[in-house]
């Protein structure tokens, strides 16, 4: 069978990766969807359960920084296009072990360019009909001011901003704001997006860069926040509050980033940088509080039944105060618009965990459990 296109998407047994994965494959039945991944304690095959017997799906385990290996994929594939999401991503783990981001962020992204690089100069076309695709977060912008604690009414909204429409400052991150990366995690990254963007200016790669803010639902691993809080209010378990809960981050239903990256990938400009977002800040200790509450709601728990579970831990170091992404650029140059409003996007979140136990206790049992008990009780 021959196929339309050849697209590697790396990462694809993890979170944001299996919705993209999911997506590709069953709306491109005439492409094929490799999806290169190396099964780190993040990446899950039962993930992609209900997609991996079909036609037009390879699933292969390696390792970004494989060259030989990312070499020997993209020409045997024939690769023509790249989804790049494979990246350790999580900030408290790259405070402890920095190195491990180094070398996936940065030098498993450098690997796959080269590979791709190599391949691509190789064909006659060159890169004619070509486009490497990297999946950026909104954390290498560093952090943004929290100029009005109440929350005030957002000058901007989307689909998917909550009801009450707040922003926490006037300032939003633009495609254009300096990058300044605080953390392990968004130092990588923030390399990463450098390594991608000078593949374009000097070698004439096709590339793309985009940078969304924090995504939530299904397959989430349960180290962050909103899966481990739905778990943890289950199981009647702490909820570690960093500091204050005061922090501010701007939430995305998943499969609303999955939809932005396939239209990006088909239809964004070369060499352009899109920011991905809603609108939707919420301070950590409120959207705590929605969990709780919809978590409680659903078990059939007297509403406040789990507050008592909220205890505030020492504070993330280096913990940037607040995210907000300004995604005009996407919906008026594309026409990008969220489906799913946040009350919908976490009402569908907690639903899922709590059918969905068998996953999650798949993941947590074990080496999850003692990582877990170790940072937690080292805070
Ligand atoms: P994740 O941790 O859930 O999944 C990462 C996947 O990459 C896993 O399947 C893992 O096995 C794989 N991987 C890690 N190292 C690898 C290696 N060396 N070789 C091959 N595969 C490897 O991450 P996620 O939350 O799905 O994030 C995906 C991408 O999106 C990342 O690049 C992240 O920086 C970016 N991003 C995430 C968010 C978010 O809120 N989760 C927001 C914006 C951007
Ligand atoms: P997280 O889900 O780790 O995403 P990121 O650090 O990439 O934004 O954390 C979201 C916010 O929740 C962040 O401000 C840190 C905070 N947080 C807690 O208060 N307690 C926790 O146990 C976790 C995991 C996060």
């Amino acid at each position: 069978m021959t196929f339309k296109r050849n697209i590697l998407v790396t990462g694809g047994a993890g979170f944001i990766g299996s919705h993209v994965v999911r997506l590709f494959v069953n709306k491109y039945p005439d492409y094929r969807i490799i999806n290169v991944d190396n099964l780190t304690y993040a990446g899950n095959l039962a993930n992609l359960k209900d997609i991996e017997k079909y036609q037009n799906y390879i699933f292969i385990k390696a390792d970004i920084c494989d060259f030989e290996r990312m070499c020997d994929i993209v020409s045997q594939y024939d690769v023509d296009g790249i989804i790049h999401l494979a990246a350790e991503s999580h900030v408290d783990r790259s405070i402890k072990d920095p190195f491990t981001f180094a070398r996936t962020n940065v030098m498993g992204t450098l690997a796959l360019l080269q590979a791709a690089k190599l391949y691509w100069e190789s064909r006659p076309e060159r890169y004619e009909g070509k486009r490497f695709y990297h999946i950026s977060t909104d954390e290498v912008y560093g952090a943004l001011e929290l100029t009005n604690p109440e929350g005030t009414e957002s000058p901007f909204t989307t689909k998917a901003s909550s009801t009450l429409h707040h922003a926490y400052g006037t300032e939003f991150f633009l495609e254009t704001t300096k990058y300044n990366p605080h953390s392990p995690y968004s130092a990588s990254k923030a390399s990463s997006d450098h390594f991608v963007r000078a593949y374009h200016d000097t070698y004439g790669m096709p590339t793309i860069v985009t940078n969304c803010s924090n995504n939530y639902g299904p397959y989430q691993f349960p180290e962050k926040l909103i899966p481990l809080f739905i778990n943890n209010i289950r199981l009647r378990k702490a909820l570690p509050v960093y500091g204050k809960g005061e922090n501010v981050r701007d939430w995305l239903y998943v499969e609303d980033h999955a939809r932005a990256i396939d239209l990006i990938f088909h239809k964004g400009t070369t060499a352009e940088t899109y920011n991905i977002g809603g609108f939707n800040e919420w301070k950590n200790i409120d959207i705590i509080r929605v969990i709780i509450k919809t978590v409680d709601r659903l078990l059939g728990n007297p509403e406040g039944f789990s507050d008592n579970l909220i205890t505030y831990v020492t504070d993330r170091a280096g913990h940037d105060l607040r995210y907000a992404i300004d995604s005009r650029k996407l919906q008026s140059e594309l026409g990008w618009e969220p489906s799913l409003q946040f009350e919908e996007g976490i009402e569908k979140t907690v639903r899922w965990y709590l059918d969905n136990q068998e996953w999650m206790e798949q993941i947590t049992s074990g080496e999850y459990e003692r990582y877990y008990q170790e940072m937690y009780h080292n805070r």
